[in-house]
């Protein structure tokens, strides 16, 4: 088989086998093929697309380029959420003691962040204590004791992906649908999930700016993960501004918290009852959407989902008198709230630009080896639809830095109050199964 003969049968637009793919696969993760061969097969497949088994195949030899996570020793339906990214995104931390509280085990393997805030380790280690440097063994024996535990990724974990995404990002080849579910799939494969719910962010704030096109990269996943023997969902939600009104890691994790407490913002807690919903139905704990969401709605009422986050927290060596006091995560210094300058209806909360703020005050790393501070970030107070009166503050601003002139003007120039009537955007556009 040669590589030249692989390239130019995409350029032609014709299918390739399954061995075809594997050998590509195979030989670029260990070196054999060159970068700018792999650069012509990835510019050809953006052009020339891949038919469905193509992209299985494709996925399916990215996860076996490297480790893959054996949860077996875990009892039940492992189900793993992804979400591809949006700002305030707090939904991880309150799914995973909220599913877990109604019996769905929940093996969550994540990263650090990179960009607006801290992945969902980063928000984590706000918690006084809490490390997810734990062995594999400590890992399983976690989850099956408690139903929840998060570890650090595996380092070996598809590293045809790490090659190619690299690769892609210098030849213009990221936002091709195919090698985007598959990358994203096969991260998903390899960490072990026997199910897997997506929550396909699409607006402002989103990888997938327009709906059309995250529902184009809700099915491809969708249909990758069922034709590779995984139980796969997705919703495609709302991120033309940021969720809840948390934007920041120890202020998420206190939004979270209080979205355990069912005091949560009405959006995140909707995301999280859609989202986890499906969790419980893949996970076979329900016999339907309506039973699944029951569940749920009863364990955050009962406190049952709080006293699992506490249970959570403390296993992995947090402290749990945290959530019964959120005023002990890291705070920052300064507070300072924003006033609208004129009374109307918020009509436009552009989430990039409240995220790059967020990062700017030094919640999210710029590069990989940036230091964050856990207790910066913006929480609003007023979202879309909502009525302001001047001088009523739109946000605050938590700095550790005195001051804030640039992030509020920043801040100031994405939000826009309109003199009619606004309505609120809906959080779920669609479900893909
Ligand atoms: N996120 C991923 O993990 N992979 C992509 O290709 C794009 C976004
Ligand atoms: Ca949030």
């Amino acid at each position: 088989m040669r590589m030249y003969d692989i390239i130019e049968k995409k350029r032609d637009g014709k299918e390739l086998s399954r061995e075809e793919i594997h050998y590509f696969i195979e030989k670029y993760t260990n070196g054999e093929i060159p970068d700018y061969q792999a650069s012509a097969l990835m510019m050809a497949i953006y052009l020339r697309d891949m038919t469905t088994e193509e992209r299985a195949e494709l996925t399916t030899a990215m996860v076996e380029s490297g480790d893959q996570i054996d949860l077996s020793a875990i009892e039940g339906i492992k189900v793993d959420k992804h979400s591809t990214g949006g700002v305030g995104d707090t939904t991880t931390l309150v799914l995973a003691p909220l599913v877990a509280s109604v019996g769905v085990p929940v093996a969550k393997m994540s990263g650090r962040g990179l960009g607006h805030t801290g992945g969902t380790i980063d928000k984590l280690e706000s918690i006084p204590g809490f490390h997810v440097e734990i062995s594999n063994e400590e890992f399983i024996n976690l989850v099956n004791k408690n139903k929840a535990a998060v570890i650090g990724q595996s380092g070996n974990l598809t590293p045809a992906d790490k090659k190619l995404y690299s690769l892609r990002d210098v030849t213009a080849t990221v936002s091709s649908i195919p090698l985007i579910a598959s990358s994203i799939m096969s991260k998903k494969i390899a960490s072990g999930a026997d199910a897997i719910v997506l929550d396909v962010k699409t607006g402002a704030g989103a990888f997938m700016k327009e709906l059309e096109d995250a529902k184009e990269l809700a099915e491809a996943m969708v249909s990758i993960g069922n034709r590779v023997g995984r139980k796969t969902m997705a919703v495609i939600s709302d991120m033309s501004q940021p969720l809840g009104f948390a934007v920041g890691n120890a202020l998420e994790v206190k939004e979270a918290i209080d979205t355990l407490k069912g005091q949560g913002p009405e959006d995140l807690t909707e995301l999280c009852l859609t989202l986890g919903s499906q969790m419980v139905l893949l996970a076979d704990e329900a016999k339907d959407m309506e039973e699944a969401r029951a569940k749920l709605e009863q364990a955050i009422k009962s406190g049952k989902a709080f006293e699992q986050f506490k249970l959570f927290i403390e296993s992995q060596g947090g402290d749990p008198a945290v959530a019964d006091n959120p005023d002990q995560l890291p705070q920052a210094e300064y507070q300072v709230e924003l006033p609208a300058v004129k009374t109307g209806t918020i009509s436009e909360i552009v989430a990039d630009e409240v995220g790059t703020s967020a990062m700017m005050l030094g919640a999210g790393r710029a590069t990989k080896e940036s230091k964050i501070d856990l207790a910066v970030g913006i929480v609003l107070h007023k979202k879309i639809g909502d009525y302001v009166k001047e001088g009523e503050p739109l946000l605050t601003i938590h700095s550790n830095q005195e001051k804030v002139d640039e992030v509020r003007d920043k801040l100031y120039a994405s939000i826009k109050i309109s003199d009619s009537d606004q309505k609120a955007p809906s959080l779920v556009h669609d479900k893909i199964s």
